[in-house]
């Protein structure tokens, strides 16, 4: 039977999302990958368990991840069940709706009918009575924004939402719903972009949407799936990302590389790993409540953690990243 670590709160740092009462531990894990049908069930619980010893209160779900579709709710639902009874009150779990989740005109994007439907399922595999946040996972331009802010909104009034985020959506979309959920008194607080070391779209009007409307951000694939770390310096491991899912094609990877190698020779001087400079360069930024990483194994996350311990840059480390990156070039992965 697990029993958290007494030491659990020692060493995470927390930080408010947004103007709200809501601290987030700096780094979160995500649940897209490595948690679902497949996976091992004892490393999914070690992943977990290792997260909670070490302040890790923030665990990141949609209602399609997988796969397939489904089965990393489910799952993170059997290890709450096991594990966690007695830890509800120090855990903040996400889930999402907003991609296809199942068959006909009701299955995704972001009617009202759509949402409310796929977070009582998300509840149900979860075994969860509320999640603490509930996020539009894309923005839909075909359902009226006043109907998935009223969706979210009327989500929350019944209990099954604490607050209320959205994924994916331009500094105008964001603008637009946050004036609404404004009128509807709906605790909307955080923004869930992709933002790494090479991709910075939200750095073009975002970040600035998110300061003046007061709301956290909480960057998702902050290492780039892994082009950020060591993972494929010496080739293609069998169990890595590449070749095991659609979503990092090895043309990505291969097309990365040398930045990637470029930018371990930063992180070596600052007494580094690659993986914890891209974070620390996250978290350096004012704007950056959280990151939401992904791991395949424990040692990762560990390693993952360490990023914490170091997270000041010179000015010259910074230029000469966003030289190496070709930041001003509008890089792309
Ligand atoms: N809202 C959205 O639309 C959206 C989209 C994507 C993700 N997300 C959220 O963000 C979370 C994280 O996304 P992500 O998994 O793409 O994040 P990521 O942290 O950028 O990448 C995670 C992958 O990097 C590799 N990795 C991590 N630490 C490593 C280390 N120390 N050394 C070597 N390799 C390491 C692992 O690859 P291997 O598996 O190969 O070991 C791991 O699976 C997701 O779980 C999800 O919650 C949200």
């Amino acid at each position: 039977m697990y029993k958290a670590s007494n030491e659990r709160y020692d060493n995470m740092q927390y930080k408010r999302c947004g103007k709200s009462g809501l601290l987030l531990p700096r780094i979160s894990v995500g649940l897209w990958h490595n948690f679902g049908t497949n996976a091992d069930l004892e490393n999914c619980k070690k992943i977990i368990q290792t997260a909670f010893d070490n302040g890790v209160t923030h665990f990141d779900l949609a209602n399609n991840y997988g796969p397939e579709a489904g089965s990393a709710e489910i799952n993170f639902g059997k290890i709450l069940s096991a594990d966690f009874k007695g830890y509800r009150d120090e855990l903040i779990v996400s889930t999402k709706a907003g991609y296809y989740m199942w068959a006909g005109p009701y299955g995704e994007y972001g009617s009202k009918k759509y949402l409310t439907a796929s977070l009582d399922q998300s509840l149900k595999r979860m075994g969860l009575d509320y999640v603490d946040i509930f996020y539009h996972h894309r923005p839909d331009e075909n359902t009226p924004l006043e109907e998935t802010a009223g969706a979210l909104d009327l989500i929350v009034r019944q209990g099954k939402a604490l607050y209320i985020g959205v994924s994916n959506y331009s500094a105008g979309q964001t603008k637009a719903i946050a004036a609404i959920f404004k009128r509807l008194g709906t605790p909307f607080i955080i923004h869930q972009p992709c933002y790494n070391m090479l991709d910075r779209w939200i750095e073009n009007g975002l970040t600035d949407v998110l300061e003046e409307e007061g709301l956290g951000c909480i960057a998702f694939s902050p290492l780039a799936q892994g082009i950020l770390t060591n993972r494929y310096f010496s080739g293609y491991p069998a169990d890595s990302r590449v070749g095991n899912s659609i979503f990092l094609p090895k043309e990505r990877v291969e097309k990365n590389l040398s930045i990637s190698k470029q930018l371990n020779e930063i992180a070596v001087a600052r007494s580094q790993t690659l993986a914890q400079t891209a974070l620390s360069w996250l978290l350096a930024h004012d704007s950056v409540t959280s990151v939401i990483i992904g791991v395949s194994k424990a040692a990762q996350l560990k390693e993952n953690l360490a990023a914490l311990d170091n997270l000041t840059f010179t000015t010259k480390e910074l230029s000469t990243i966003d030289k190496i990156i070709g930041a001003d070039k509008k890089h792309s992965t």
